[in-house]
This record gives C-alpha cells, sequence and structure tokens, in this order.
C-alpha cells in the first residue's frame, strides 16, 4: 500500500452533471461489520460492503487475529467468527494503511484480550495522534508503547480480564468511544463513555443489533452516558451497508455548483449523527431532495436528487461540525462557489485527520483563486457567486482521499483545469469515484 508510483489526474469545467448513481457502502459501518462479525460466534453475511483499502485493512487484520472472511463472486462477504474472547495474536505488525478508523477501533479490541498487537500504517497515519484512545485504554488495563507524540508504530499488549472504565472523552470522537466500547465487550461489567456532543452512533446501534447489552440514557442537557455490559455473546448477522453520505457528499456538492446539474444519488445512509452537510447545503440554497425515505440495515436512507442551485454564504453552527466532521473539506468547496461570506469556526479536529484539512483547504484554494482566509479553527471563504474559479494550479493531495476528491470538484467549476498530484488515495474510500464522474458527464 505504501511503495507506489503517484496517480496525478487533471479535473477541467465540466458539461452538466445529469443521470442516477449508486455510491458504495458506509466506510464507518463496513468497517464495525466486519469487526463485529469477526466477534459473532457463526455465520454472517454482509452485501453492500465498501471494498476501499482502509476496510480491506480492517478485513486482513482480522484475519491476522483468526477471524474467516471471504468475499463471494456475487459481492457478499462471509464472515466466521471467533467469539468475544476470542481473538489470536497476530503473526505479524497489522498494517493499517490511512485507515485511522482500523486503527483506533481495532487497539480497543485488542485492548482487552490476552494477546499484542503492534500497529503500523502510511506516513499520512504515522502523523495522527493516537493518545486519544491510548489513555482511556491504559486505564482499562493495556500496556500501549508508542512512538514519540503517542504515534504510531505502536504496540498495544491487551489485558484480560480488563478493568471497566467510565470515560468522558476530551474530544468528540466517535472513534475514541468505540474504542472504549469495543474494549468493553470483553471486559467484566459495565463500561461507560460519556458524551456531552454526540458523535456518529453506528457502533451502538450495531452493538444492540448484535446482541450486546448496551444503552444509551440522555440527560436534560444532552449528555449521553452510553454502557455496555462485558463478556457480551455477539450473534451472527446479516447486514445491507447503506450508501457512504461522506461519498455521496462530493457529488452532492458538485451537482449544486455545475451549471445544469441535476442528479439522482441512491441509498445514501440518513442517519442523524451524519446528516449535517445536507443541513447546511440546504440553509446556503441547495436543492436537496429527498426521495422514498427508507431504512436499510437499521439505519435510514434516501435516495437524493440534487439540482444546480445559486448557493449563498452562510455561518456554520459549530455545534453541527461533528454530523458532518469528514464534509467540510467539500462543503469549503461549496463556499468558494456561494455569494457571499461563509464562516466555519470550532473545526480543531479537522487538523488532526488524514491531512490538517484546514490548512490543505485553505493553500489549495487559495492557489486555485478562491478568496480564503485560515483562522485558527476555521475557514472564512468569500464566494465567486457562482463563476467560476480561476483555477490553473496543481495541488498537493497530502495522501488525504477527501482533499483530492474535493479538488477533483472544484476543478469541474474552474476555468482553467486543476491537477491533482496523486489520486491514488481515494480508493481508501471510494474507489469508483472517477468512474462515476465519468458516468455523470456522458
Ligand atoms: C469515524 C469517525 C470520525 C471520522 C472518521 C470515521 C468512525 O473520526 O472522521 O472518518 O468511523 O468512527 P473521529 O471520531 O476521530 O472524529
Amino acid at each position: 500500500m505504501t511503495d507506489r508510483t503517484a496517480t496525478p489526474r487533471s479535473f477541467a469545467a465540466s458539461v452538466p452533471l445529469s443521470g442516477r448513481i449508486a455510491i458504495p457502502g458506509d466506510k464507518s459501518i463496513s468497517h464495525r461489520s466486519l469487526m463485529l462479525t469477526a466477534l459473532a460466534v457463526g455465520e454472517s453475511r454482509v452485501t453492500g460492503l465498501l471494498e476501499g483499502h482502509d476496510v480491506l485493512a480492517t478485513a486482513a487484520a482480522m484475519r491476522a487475529m483468526g477471524a474467516t472472511i471471504e468475499r463471494r463472486d456475487d459481492g457478499e462477504w462471509r464472515i466466521h467468527g471467533v467469539g468475544v474472547g476470542g481473538l489470536l495474536q497476530p503473526r505479524q505488525a497489522l498494517d493499517m494503511g490511512n485507515s485511522g478508523t482500523s486503527t483506533r477501533l481495532l487497539m480497543g479490541l485488542v485492548a482487552s484480550h490476552p494477546i499484542t498487537a503492534t500497529f503500523v500504517g502510511d506516513a499520512s497515519l504515522s502523523g495522527r495522534p493516537m493518545g486519544r484512545v491510548i489513555d482511556p485504554l491504559a486505564q482499562m488495563g493495556a500496556d500501549i508503547g508508542a512512538s514519540p507524540g503517542g504515534r504510531l508504530p505502536l504496540m498495544v499488549r491487551g489485558l484480560a480480564p480488563a478493568i471497566p472504565i467510565s470515560y468522558r472523552p476530551p474530544v468528540a470522537s466517535a472513534q475514541v468511544k468505540s474504542a472504549v466500547l469495543l474494549a468493553g465487550l470483553n471486559t467484566p461489567g459495565i463500561t461507560e463513555v460519556i458524551e456531552p456532543v454526540p458523535t456518529r452512533d453506528h457502533s451502538e446501534r450495531m452493538l444492540r443489533g448484535f446482541g450486546a447489552d448496551l444503552t444509551v440514557e440522555t440527560d436534560t442537557s444532552g449528555i449521553r452516558r452510553i454502557r455496555i455490559v462485558g463478556e457480551a455473546e455477539l450473534k451472527p448477522q446479516t447486514i445491507i451497508v447503506p450508501g457512504d453520505p461522506s461519498s455521496a457528499a462530493f457529488f452532492i456538492v458538485a451537482a449544486l455548483i455545475v451549471p445544469g446539474s441535476d442528479v439522482t444519488i441512491t441509498n445514501v445512509g440518513l442517519n442523524p449523527t451524519r446528516a449535517g452537510l445536507i443541513e447546511v447545503l440546504r440553509q446556503m440554497g441547495g436543492d436537496i431532495e429527498l426521495i422514498d425515505p427508507r431504512e436499510v440495515g437499521g439505519e435510514p436512507v434516501a435516495d437524493l436528487r440534487v439540482r444546480h442551485s445559486a448557493l449563498k454564504g452562510v455561518d456554520v453552527d459549530p455545534a453541527i461540525a461533528p454530523s458532518m466532521i469528514d464534509e467540510f473539506p467539500i462543503l469549503f468547496v461549496a463556499a468558494a462557489l456561494a455569494g457571499g461570506r461563509t464562516v466555519t469556526t470550532g473545526l480543531d479536529e479537522l487538523r488532526v485527520k488524514e491531512s490538517d484539512r484546514l490548512a490543505v483547504m485553505a493553500t489549495g484554494l487559495t492557489a486555485i483563486g478562491a478568496r480564503v482566509t485560515e483562522t485558527e479553527d476555521g475557514l472564512v471563504i468569500d464566494g465567486t457567486g457562482g463563476d467560476p474559479l480561476p483555477g490553473g494550479a496543481g495541488i498537493a493531495g497530502h495522501l488525504d482521499h477527501r482533499i483530492c476528491m474535493s479538488f477533483a470538484v472544484a476543478g469541474l467549476v474552474s476555468r482553467s483545469p486543476v491537477t491533482i498530484d496523486d489520486m491514488a488515495p481515494v480508493a481508501t474510500s471510494f474507489p469508483n469515484f472517477e468512474a462515476l464522474l465519468g458516468e455523470l458527464q456522458s
């Protein structure tokens, strides 16, 4: 995954986008599907799994720890789990590639099993902070030796039985919450996470669906207490993974800003803890219609019809950030085409994603002629009011799939092509991104 040549690509002013596409499965749900089925006793089936590099890294790791995971020719995945408490000692380091979710959630699983695992990853992942999961997992008794700054490579020596804790994460993070809950699965007693700001709740929904004794209590001030009773037995499941709203986001914004566009995206997950972008784009005047809202695999989904719209700038309420945390790069592109000023604040977490997304977006958007000011915790963007951007610059993607796709979309509304130095990282979350774009242009 790490030794390869770069794949540069240019994206130029586009014809109107039109047609109907289905986007790949949700990345968060795909990771959790593999982890939980690998811990259930018996055979589970998963359809719609995202077959991106990040999720394949999770599959390889669960195999290395004893699960049988196979993909059938029809695209269905069959998993035979080892049972909670049954993870085996991996013989080699677990290569997490670019995937923060794999790393942090699997560290949680290993922490309460009597095994030791080494985690390694690419240059982007190796620069990301792991202290946020090391702290609670060490409280539970795991012995974790990390590289300086609490980074990868690192080694987790699990403790079984581990010690149940009540933990209030200092940052709003579904990954930290999930790491503690997954460690709690094989820990005697009750493990609790106290969440002042709600983050994506796929772990809670799925753990309950698999038969774990998990409760969520929300008090009057909105604080959530999530409790899991440990030494759980998980039952095998049949899972249908809904389409990833974070991948749909690139085509939602592309359809809104490329003049004349009219695009339908089918089967998009609309879990309220993930749907913030749609709310903000609607505030900006975006024409996004929800068609046939329904439930797939315990998650709300709908088809989205999106038409080109005259967007206007808005002040984005920082309280909405956790429900669109991965969508800010593409929102910044929408803001660069809107009329007036968009102000975002409270986005410190964007600095520790696959890249420093505030700095990288500010630099890239400025290079293609947008008017952007970077603040400590956000961007202020004065849009063109619908006029194309000048474009004509090269963009460094910094091994960050969402940066690459955001600038690809910006290229579609630029006078001169925008060249991205390496589009290969897109395969971590959205392997057929360019193919789907081609379909909408033909
Ligand atoms: C994820 C949680 C988010 C998100 C990431 C996936 C998950 O990270 O950015 O892409 O699946 O739990 P944080 O929890 O660190 O915000």
